[in-house]
């Protein structure tokens, strides 16, 4: 039963509480027992009952719960390097996709790869979000869209989940776009979705749940309402990708179908705000996404203030958001979307596990999972506020130390 000690601030992130609330403790102690939490709070305050246990230091540095990327399109055939140039020079994004680059020239290489391939490189990234501090990845599928290759995906998922470190959650997103070989009859492949495989991977538990993304190019509101409506009788639990170009009602309709999340919201009305206020749906901010995109950022102070909780999460794909570095999206929440440090961090812990419905992780008390980063800094504002690489000294996932450097001097 370790005790680590001389921790200079330690944020629990509370489910409960506003946006801000991350429950900071000065000087704290933390004691966990197997991959659970056994005890947080004041170093002075150490139960006798530990006085015992090994001892560890953190040499005045920060701990915070272990990071929750919770949206990701993690495994995926191919890269899209030719179109981030394209869209430099003036193409949009939607136009790219008319064009049968976007999303239908991932799915060509998605279906073109195999479940070995498309591991290696997931494993790849994984082993790399662990130095970021990362502990729990959502990942949706979205590039296979047929029965054989979005199975594929979500058995790499499965796969990745069995292996660990990370705790992988995954999400089924047959609903990414229609694919061109239903072009002509998208009421086919919306009923391969709803009595082929929503049923098969429901059945296989290969998915917790079932995203839509709601936009022109993709689905319509009501055509999401037809698809979710017969997940949720298949046991999925709904989430949207939602007014991220084009406001379609979106948020409004993740609250009306009790969705978890409703994502991007770049274009949000106020009416869906209000709606995502009264379900209490989570909004997931992208802002690595809309800073590719080029886009103004979902206006999360304006969800704040209304009282939804909002998420912070990369993104990560290879079209609109390549880079799954968590730090950089806070620090994006923070410089472009005015959220403080403590409202990103709450973002990408307790808020990013309440997205997809977990209790167990994202917060820092009894008996939560000891999943949980050592920061090279003696505050959350100094680390957002003072941006830079390799900030994560220790990276623990359920009590175990998966990821660890050597301790640098402190610089802040
Ligand atoms: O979340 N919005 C739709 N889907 C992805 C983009 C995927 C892609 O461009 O390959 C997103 O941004
Ligand atoms: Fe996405």
């Amino acid at each position: 039963m370790p005790v680590l000690t001389d921790i200079a601030t330690l944020a629990t992130c509370p489910p409960e509480g506003g946006q801000g609330e991350i429950g900071l403790i000065e000087n704290a102690a933390l004691v966990w027992e197997g991959e659970e939490v056994a005890w947080v709070g004041s170093e002075v305050d150490v139960p006798e009952a530990y006085a015992a246990m090994p001892r560890e230091s953190a040499e005045g540095r920060t701990v915070i719960p272990g990071l929750i990327d919770c949206h990701t399109h993690l495994a995926f055939g191919g890269w899209r390097a030719g179109e981030f140039e394209q869209k430099l020079l003036g193409t949009p994004y939607l136009e790219i996709a008319r064009q049968g680059g976007g999303i239908a020239s991932t799915v060509k290489a998605t279906r073109a790869a195999s479940e070995t391939e498309l591991h290696g490189r997931a494993r790849g990234f994984l082993d790399e979000m662990l130095c970021l501090g990362v502990t729990t990845v959502e990942c949706k599928s979205g590039y296979g869209l047929n029965m054989e290759d979005e199975l594929k995906q979500l058995r790499v998922y499965r796969q990745l989940a069995e292996e660990g470190p990370q705790r992988v959650e995954s999400t089924f997103l047959g609903a990414h776009v229609v694919p061109s070989e239903f072009k002509d009859d998208r009421a086919a492949y919306i009923r391969l979705l709803t009595d082929e495989l929503i049923p098969q991977i429901a059945g296989e538990g290969l998915a917790h749940f079932c995203d839509v993304f709601v936009e022109d190019t993709a689905y319509s509101p009501d055509e999401a309402r037809t698809i979710l409506n017969v997940a949720a009788t298949h046991g999925l639990g709904a989430k949207l990708h939602a007014d991220q170009i084009t406001d379609l009602g979106g948020g409004a309709l993740a609250a009306e179908l009790n969705a978890a999340s409703a994502d991007h919201l770049e274009c949000i009305s106020e009416e869906s705000i209000a709606a995502m206020a009264k379900a209490g749906t989570v909004a997931v901010s992208l802002p690595l996404a809309t800073l590719y995109l080029g886009q103004e950022p979902m206006p999360a102070r304006r969800l704040i203030d209304a009282g939804v909780p909002v998420a912070v999460a990369t993104d990560f794909n290879p079209g609109s958001a390549p880079s799954y570095d968590l730090h950089l999206a806070l620090w994006l929440a923070c410089t472009r979307q005015r959220m403080t440090p403590a409202e990103a961090l709450k973002g990408a812990t307790a808020y990013a596990a309440k997205a997809f419905l977990r209790n167990d992780i994202g917060s820092l008390q009894p008996v939560m999972k000891a999943d949980f980063v050592v920061l090279d800094t003696t505050n959350i504002n100094h680390w957002l506020y003072h941006f830079r690489p390799g900030t994560v000294v220790r990276t623990v996932i359920g009590g175990e130390t998966v990821w660890a450097q050597s301790p640098s001097q402190l610089s802040s």
